[in-house]
């Protein structure tokens, strides 16, 4: 069992960050609902506890209070914005509502050089605030370490115990020395060595999968994506030919993908992949419907009779795996006020029907996504595969807009194509979040050599994102957009015109359907 920090959860947006900044450290970190029993805290083991900020105020009558006896399980404590309240409330110190908020970028001055968390730091830091209330009393045994303009118990510290409060957020990017400020706190005063890396993971997962799966037969959806294949290269790994994948081509893929899939995994990896070519069911369905949920609906039921059919034939199986990450599986505790909670994935990726009687492997379920990344390279994936755009489901439905025939999804493919490859050539494909080609159902006039022509329309979408729930448009360079329109209009037979899609979400979506 790997060194742990435990981090329990008042509802922050940032909550998933600060896990995500320990295991930079290579430590690994575990997200536990706010209240979750002292007992059941110290089962685990942790080396320390820290409590994120939320956005509650302690004295606020349903505020998430912790279980009060985490702070006498002889383990560090780092309290972080909210935390510091916590620290506050029981401890014996006083937290107030601040004359002034305090949001955005401070001067962090520390006081004491010999506090932990600030070892090898210099004396002045920028650093990120998000605070309305405001410790006025220091709790007992607790003394101050560096301080704001707004503030003097910016920092403070108990230690004796091993208890630290910070009033900023050193977890975000706008506390650029906030990262080493984590990493006193899990090497330094925790005493975490570094004991989380991929290769380590990756041996652990193997025996794991391995005691769970025994000698059963193993079942994986393969989609060509980034937790599938990653999935799939892992259980490959552990269990050989006990595994198979299955991968539906919905004839609504880009170019190549299908070929790329079975290169890798078929003729590299030597994985048993059952290759289902759906195409003209899928196509056939979805002939004559242009209404963008209709086309999801009859997407989703198709992929799940053709996978069904599919498993029965690839012979009995007592485990389906899934590719389930961490933040998936994150148990969030509703907190008044929580905006993080307000925030829900809205897709709803490959969903099975309940009577499938598989029980589940899901061996990348503790894992952030930056982490899935590095395990498939340490498995020897490409890069090409490991760093590949998100790619929705329903695929190529959802940008060829109005009616999806096998000749529209052709003229999108070939023009999407060209979009790829002119962003790979430029270096930009692997620094945006998702850039790609749409095809729109209107046509317009133009000429071409001597003749008119009357054909559709390109637009070409490129946006930057952290998590597609936000995203901004790309502005990619006036030679590049040349390029490609003049590629696509060039190259691309049915196209006679190209836009470039400036729109941001909110208030547009990613997807044009
Ligand atoms: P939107 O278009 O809602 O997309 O801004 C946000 C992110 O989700 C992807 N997306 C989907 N993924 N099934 C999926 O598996 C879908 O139906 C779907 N629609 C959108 C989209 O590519 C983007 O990354």
């Amino acid at each position: 069992m790997n060194e742990q920090i435990i981090l329990l959860d008042f509802g922050s947006q940032y909550t998933q960050v600060i896990a995500r900044r320990i295991r930079e450290c290579s430590v690994y970190s575990t997200i536990l609902p706010y209240n979750t029993p002292a007992a059941e805290i110290a089962r685990l083991k942790p080396r320390g506890i820290i409590l994120s900020g939320g956005p509650s105020s302690v004295y606020a009558p349903n505020a998430p209070l912790p279980d009060k006896t985490i702070f006498q399980l002889g383990v560090p404590v780092l309290g972080i914005c909210f935390g510091v309240q916590l620290l506050a409330h029981f401890l014996g110190g006083k937290v107030e509502k601040g004359l002034k908020r305090e949001y955005g970028k401070g001067t962090l001055t520390v006081n004491d050089a010999k506090c932990a968390l600030f070892a090898k730091l210099p004396k002045k830091l920028q650093v990120w605030n998000s605070h309305g209330d405001k410790l006025t009393k220091l709790p007992n045994g607790f003394k101050p370490v560096a301080s704001t303009e707004n503030s003097e118990y910016a920092a403070i510290e108990n230690r004796e115990k091993k208890f630290f409060g910070l009033q900023f957020h050193p977890e975000v990017a706008h506390s650029p020395r906030g990262k080493e400020i984590i990493a006193n706190f899990v090497h330094g005063v925790c005493g975490c060595g570094k004991t989380w890396t991929m290769r380590n993971y990756l041996e652990q997962a193997v025996e794991e999968i391995r005691a769970q799966v025994g000698k059963e037969k193993v079942i994986l959806g393969l989609s060509g994506g980034v937790d599938s294949s990653v999935a799939a290269a892992l259980l490959h790994r552990a269990i050989g030919d006990q595994l198979t994948c299955i991968f539906v081509n919905n004839g609504l893929l880009r170019a190549k993908e299908a070929e790329v899939v079975q290169e890798v995994f078929g003729r590299n990896f030597k994985l048993k992949l059952q290759y289902e070519n759906s195409a003209a069911l899928f196509l056939k369905q979805l002939k004559g419907v242009t209404d963008p949920e209709k086309k999801r609906k009859i997407i989703g039921k198709a992929f799940v009779d053709v996978f069904q059919a599919a498993t029965k034939r690839a012979g009995a199986a007592k485990f389906l795996a899934q590719g389930t990450l961490y933040p998936d599986v994150i148990e969030s505790v509703p907190i008044a006020g929580n905006p993080a909670a307000m925030i829900k994935s809205h897709h709803n990726v490959g969903g099975l029907p309940k009577n499938m009687k598989f029980q589940l492997v899901e061996p990348l379920k503790c894992l952030f996504k930056d982490e899935v990344r590095l395990l498939g390279l340490e498995l020897g994936l490409p890069k090409e595969i490991v760093y590949r755009q998100p790619f929705p489901g329903p695929g190529l439905a959802v940008r060829v807009l109005g009616e999806v025939t096998p000749a529209r999804c052709e003229i999108l493919r070939n023009a999407d194509s060209i979009v790829v490859e002119e962003m790979k050539a430029c270096g930009l494909y692997y620094k945006t979040w998702q850039t790609f080609a749409v095809l729109l159902p209107v046509r317009s006039v133009g000429v071409m050599g001597d003749e008119r022509t009357y054909d559709y329309t390109i637009a070409i979408r490129a946006v930057e994102s952290q998590d597609g729930m936000t995203a901004d448009w790309v502005k990619l360079p006036y030679d590049l957009l040349e390029k490609l329109a003049s590629r696509i209009i060039n190259e691309v037979k049915g196209v006679n015109r190209c836009v470039f899609d400036i729109t941001s979400k909110p208030p547009g979506t990613i997807e044009w359907e």
